[in-house]
């Protein structure tokens, strides 16, 4: 482990590899949750909002306290960032205080803009186009429930609703990596980008995955082993609600479409959900949704990739404990 400054701006920021050695850590939170403590003293991590949040904000902050350190929250309306600072400028200033900068904005250029001038890991903790840690938390959730973190290579995971939207681009990245075959089903016009679904197709050929973007929610579920959804509005695009509904209802994840998935397909969802609309009641608060387990893995996921982003940066793998 050379001493290196690495960030987490996008899922295909690890390699195979440091995926499943970051899930591995994420194993050993779930089971102690102060396996490792990088922030003792305690050290402080900025983590700040453009959007609203109650998942990120309490699994950072109550992670970031259970690594030793200090969490320090700051939103948008309470910051000179959310009255135009350049994001320079604030990434010059926080970088001499905190030893981690985990910011939720808007464009992916932000958390670029942010990396570039710190001295510190930066994490994305969502951005329009990416979110990095939920999909971390996501798999853990699968290696949780099917026989831990290399069970993950060849499952085949399934994605339906909006296809062009952060979650969509974070599975086919993020699964890419892990060696899984991730579908995409969503209608015309919510559909992964072309270049977002070329380079995971590239990442997966080398990690013996496949990837396949659809308009058919059943091709998609078939013999799947997770059903993914998530909201067809997403944070940004409230103005659009009203037109933003109709195209997706033949890919509500309902009993019908789950049946066509593996008998003991696990049902998981980002959060917040909205029943009735992505996803019907019975799913979500039925015997194959992991939803709760989900949301609680963030904790896990997010502190493992902390402490293994300042493993590199302090170049210091006694951080991971013995996790290889
Ligand atoms: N899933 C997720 O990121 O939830 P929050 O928006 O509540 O943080
Ligand atoms: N796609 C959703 C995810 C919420 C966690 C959004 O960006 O609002």
């Amino acid at each position: 482990m050379a001493h290196e400054l690495r960030h987490m701006l996008r899922d295909d920021d690890v390699n195979h590899e440091e995926q499943r050695q970051i899930l591995q850590l994420g194993m050993k939170f779930r089971e102690d949750r102060f396996y490792s403590r990088p922030f003792e003293g305690p050290q402080a991590v900025a983590v700040l909002f453009d959007k609203p949040s109650t998942r990120t904000r309490s699994s950072f902050s109550i992670g970031v306290a259970e690594l030793g350190g200090y969490p320090l929250v700051i939103d948008k309306s309470g910051s000179q960032l959310g009255r135009g600072e350049p994001v320079a400028d604030t990434s010059r200033v926080l970088t001499r205080m905190a030893s981690a900068i985990v910011w939720r904005t808007f464009g992916q250029a932000r958390v670029e803009e942010m990396a570039k001038y710190a001295s510190v890991p930066v994490v994305n903790a969502l951005t329009d186009e990416f979110h990095p840690c939920q999909v971390l938390a996501d798999f853990l959730t699968i290696a949780q429930f099917r026989g831990g973190v290399d069970s993950l290579p060849g499952k085949t995971i399934a994605y339906l609703g909006d296809g062009a939207n952060n979650m969509a681009n974070s599975y086919l990245l993020a699964g890419a990596t892990a060696g899984m075959n991730v579908r995409i089903a969503g209608p015309n016009g919510f559909l992964p980008a072309h270049d977002i679904v070329e380079k995971a197709t590239a990442i997966a050929k080398e990690n013996g995955g496949e990837i396949l973007v659809t308009t058919d929610p059943r091709e998609a579920v078939a013999d799947a082993d997770c059903i993914f959804t998530d909201t067809w509005v997403s944070m940004g695009e409230e103005a659009e609600y009203s037109i933003r509904s109709k195209p997706f209802w033949g890919y509500q994840v309902n009993d019908e479409l789950m049946k066509l998935a593996k008998p003991d397909a696990l049902f998981q969802h980002c959060l917040p959900a909205y029943r009735g609309k992505e996803v019907t009641a019975s799913v979500i608060d039925g015997p194959q949704s992991v939803v709760w387990d989900e949301a609680e893995n963030r904790l896990h996921a997010q502190k493992a990739l902390l402490t293994w982003l300042v493993a590199w940066q302090r170049e210091d793998p006694s951080l991971l404990g013995n996790v290889e």
